[in-house]
Order: structure tokens, then sequence, then C-alpha cells
């Protein structure tokens, strides 16, 4: 099995973000700015999609399609700085939230602590099912500022708290959180850190070691450019080795190098680590898109990626703010990452709360921005085939729409 922390193939020649962008009709023909909703299909990992296609039109090689499988594990460890066995496979991030809150021991009047304004959906249901079902209470602490009050989520952690969530990155308003504080303060108090990667993994840093990362779910289909139905979930090891899956199938039990259908004692071992969490047979398909796409993100180098992305998000900020519009938080700084929001947050999905807004983003969209409206405000979301003549384009049309 590869290691994570090898320095990977050797045949690895280095891309720029410009020679990813020629990879990428959809950021070509439009100016696709909502990677954030989801990322467009590459050429690339539309060959890859192809290739595993023509393969399984005659039937497939599973062998084949297991080594691809272990490969994508790999690819996907790496890039935050895991162990493959730390991974496993999900559709994408509420299964792996819901894998992994379903395998702690909850006992009634255990607390998971959140920020509920700030979450998806998904990453609050999850908690509310478990107080439904085992009396957990779900502490909510009110946002600040349209940040996680991390400082006041640490201290609301007691001998009861089991787990503490947050976005590295929210959906809306889209701004950086700032993780040290509550992995500092989960780790000194035994408390599970789960991290949901939706808006960061593959735009931004997310080494689980250097940001204290006990748990963090991802999908494909946003930030590491690959499709719908496919994601995965990392736990750190002692954690994994600390929880018991509440599905399970023959992957999450050891039977070392038994067949993939083999039937072992009654009296069994879980795989190590996070492998205990696979099911039955995988999205073949949904690997190999990730594969091809997660070459392009290490062949560019996330830390490219990342300052590339801060790069265009700080001066689309500052372009929108020069024209005097509404952006929410500070154009620089440590909250900035490569989502970009303008208006003020409501309620609005697919729709802005405020006219002016509105009549912003259709002229836009009129135009050939893809951008998305979320919380009724209006989101921007950069990723590596961006350029700067998209970003200085999107500025030119907000000053023709004010004039
Ligand atoms: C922060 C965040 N979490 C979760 C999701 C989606 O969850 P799922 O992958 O389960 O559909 C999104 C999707 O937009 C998201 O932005």
């Amino acid at each position: 099995m590869n290691d994570p922390h090898g320095p990977g193939p050797m045949a690895e020649t280095r891309l720029t973000p410009a020679q990813v962008r020629a990879l990428y009709p959809g950021a070509r023909s439009q100016i696709y700015l909502d990677v954030a909703g989801r990322c467009p299909v590459g050429t690339s990992v539309r060959e890859a999609i192809d290739r595993h296609l023509d393969m399984r039109m005659l039937g497939g090689d599973k062998q084949a399609m297991f080594a691809l499988v272990e490969r994508t594990r790999a690819s996907f460890a790496r890039l935050i700085n895991a162990h493959p066995d730390e991974v496993a496979y999900t559709k994408n991030i509420s299964e792996g939230l819901n894998i992994a809150a379903t395998a702690i021991d909850w006992k009634p009047g255990d607390n998971v602590v959140l920020c509920a304004e700030l979450e998806h959906a998904n990453n609050v249901y999850v908690w509310l099912n478990l107080r439904r079902r085992f009396g957990v209470e779900v502490r909510a602490i009110p946002m600040r500022n349209g940040v996680y009050p991390v400082q006041e989520m640490a201290a609301a952690i007691d001998s009861r708290t089991r787990l503490v969530t947050v976005c590295a990155v929210s959906f809306a308003p889209g701004l950086r959180t700032d993780l040290a504080p509550l992995a500092q303060a989960c780790r000194r108090q035994d408390v599970l850190f789960m991290v949901d990667g939706a808006q960061s993994a593959g735009m931004v840093d997310s080494d689980v070691e250097r940001l204290g990362i006990d748990a963090l779910a991802v999908s494909t289909q946003k930030g590491l450019m690959g499709l719908y139905g496919m994601g995965f979930l990392y736990v750190r090891r002692r954690w994994a080795e600390r929880m018991s899956p509440m599905f399970l199938a023959r992957f999450g039990v050891d039977l070392g190098s038994k067949g993939e259908a083999a039937l072992g004692d009654y009296d069994f071992e879980l795989m190590p680590g996070a492998r205990r969490f696979d099911l039955g047979n995988y999205n073949f398909l949904g690997a190999a898109a990730a594969e091809a796409a997660l070459d392009l993100l290490h062949r560019v180098g996330i830390e490219r990626i990342e300052a590339h992305n801060l790069m265009l998000a700080e001066r689309l900020a500052e372009g929108l703010q020069a024209l005097g519009l509404p952006v929410i938080g500070a154009p620089r700084g440590a909250h900035r990452c490569q989502i970009v929001m303008i208006g003020s947050l409501g309620e609005g999905h697919d729709a802005a709360d405020d006219g002016a807004m509105q009549s912003l983003y259709e002229h836009l969209s009129a135009n050939k921005v893809k951008l998305s409206v979320r919380r009724g405000a209006l989101r921007f979301s950069i990723h590596v085939y961006n350029d700067i003549g998209d970003i200085d384009q999107v500025l030119a049309l907000v000053r023709d729409w004010r004039r």
C-alpha cells in the first residue's frame, strides 16, 4: 500500500493552475465561480470515467477495480496527510457524519457542541437524531460576526461533551474557521473534533495533523473536482479504534487475505482504523473520477492551490468592496478563503433576499457568470482553474450594473 507520508509517485510532473484551466472547458466557456455548489467536470476526469466504462462494457476486472479503490484511498489520505487506513469510503458528507456519529456509544445526557447557524442542515440533523434517539444534548452556540465562536464553543465543553463539530469553511458566509483553539480544547478533554470539509478539502490546506482534526467528512463533487455520490470519511486511528460501526459488512471485518465474500468466525475482529466503516461494493466509477481529479490537485500542490485561490479571492473581495458592495468579512485576513459573499445573511436559496442583490445576480448570470445564492447573499467561489481574467471580468460587469 502507498505510504501517504512518502514522496508520492515518482512520475508526477508539476502542473500550473493555467494548465489545469486548459482541462476545464466549463471554466473557459463561462466565468465559473461556483465550486461551492459543484465543480465542473474536466476533460482528464471525463477520460478516466470513459476508460472505466469502456472496461465495464467488457464486464470488467474486479481486482483492477479493487486496486483503483486502494489507489484512490491513498490519494485521499495524501491530500489530508493521513494514513490510508484512516480513510473510509462514503457517498457524501452526511453519510460520513452519520457513520461517525452512530459509532459512538452515547449515553443520555452526553452532549455535542456546535454552531447550528453556520452549519449545513446535514451537520445538524445527524445530532438532532441522536437527541431524539439517545437523549443526547445538542449545545448550539450562537455565531459571532459570521464565524464560529471558537472560544465560546471551547468554553462550552464539559465532562459530558463527546464531540465538537464545525465546518473548516462555512457554506455561507463562506469564512474560514480558526480550528486551533477548538482542536486544542478537544485534545485536552478527550473529545472528538469532527470537521465538515465540504467547502475546504482540495481548495485550502486540510492537513489533519497540522489542524488537529480527528474526523473529517468530505464529498468529491466540489473542491475534489469529482462526481456526486462519492466521498470519504477520515477518522484518526486512535479514535476509529475506540468506535464500533453501526453498519457492518465484509470489508469492515479483518479476515486477512480471504476473499471478498468470505465469512470468518462469528467472533470477528474489525478492520484497523477507519476501514471498519467501509461497507459493500464501492462506487468504482466515482473512484475513477476522483483518482483523475486528485492527480491534478496533487500535481499543482495544495499549498499552491490555496495561495492561488486566496490571491483571486482577495482581489475579488477588495474589488467588490471598492465598488461599494457589502462584502461579508474582511477582504483579507485569517477568515478569508476561496469564497467571497456579498449582501447580508438571510434565508434565500437560489434567490437573494434583497432586491438590489437579486438584480446584480440576474445581471451576472445573464453575462455568463456562474455563481450561487445562499442564505440570501451572493456567493462567488474560486478554484484552481480560475484566473485573474475571471475576477476582472466580474468586477467590470459589476461596474456596468452600477451604472
Ligand atoms: C458545508 C456543507 N456540508 C454538507 C453539504 C452537503 O452534504 P451531503 O454531501 O451530505 O449532500 C454541503 C453541500 O452543499 C455543504 O456545503
